[in-house]
């Protein structure tokens, strides 16, 4: 008897399927300080075995100084021009999961960049959750003020309208890093390669 190969099936993951589906696409995350970004992408990356890069991280690595110097320095109009421009190189990379300082989508040019290069996710945090996650550190220059509470939510009524233009929404909460990386990975598989919606995922932007 026969056998073609053609009727051999051939096994598939929805890894594979989201790294074939991706080509040369980027995996940007995107959201407020404190959402996870980085903790989710780094662990994102692992799973698609894609490397992993953070912005905030390049850009101190660029400027030879921190965030907090940085702004200190030089204002923080000096570090959204370098914040820019570093995400622009970084977008050049090819396939990787990115993970973006809080601010960096609000600029229309990067927006547009991202969208040109990457399929974008909002982890979307409330401010309980920011607040949980950021109250004991000092290296958010943005949060230093008397009432770190309310420049949460005013960030986040400025911002929100702006993340949901990302291609992706899923809600970052307290739940293991693996849930929600799994709930990543389902909403971009139904993204991508057009599976039914992930379960949790909070929706697409359209
Ligand atoms: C900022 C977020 C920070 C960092 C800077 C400004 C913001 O990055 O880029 O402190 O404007 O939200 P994370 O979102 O990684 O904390």
């Amino acid at each position: 008897m026969s056998e073609t190969t053609s009727q051999i099936a051939v096994p598939t993951s929805p890894e594979a399927d989201i790294l074939a589906a991706l080509g040369s696409r980027l995996i940007v995350l995107v959201g407020m300080m404190g959402a996870g970004k980085s903790t989710i992408g780094r662990r994102l990356a692992a799973r698609l075995r894609l490397p992993f890069m953070d912005a905030d991280t390049e850009i101190e690595a660029a400027a030879g100084m921190t965030i907090p110097e940085i702004f200190e320095a030089h204002g923080e109009q000096h570090f959204r021009d370098g914040e820019a421009r570093v995400i622009a190189r970084l977008l050049e990379s090819g396939p990787c999961v990115l993970a973006t300082g809080g601010g960096s989508f609000m600029r229309e040019e990067t927006r547009r960049r991202i969208g040109d290069k990457a399929v974008s996710i909002w982890l979307k945090a409330d401010t309980d959750i920011i607040m949980k996650r950021v109250k004991r550190r000092t290296d958010r220059p943005l949060l230093q003020t008397e009432d770190p509470v309310a420049t949460i939510n005013r960030l986040l009524a400025e911002r929100e309208p702006v993340y949901g233009k990302a291609d992706l929404t899923i809600a970052s909460r307290d739940v293991p890093h693996d849930r929600i990386v799994d709930e990543v990975i389902a909403a971009l598989h139904a993204r991508l390669c057009g599976s039914e919606a992930a379960p949790n995922a909070v929706g697409a932007a359209s």
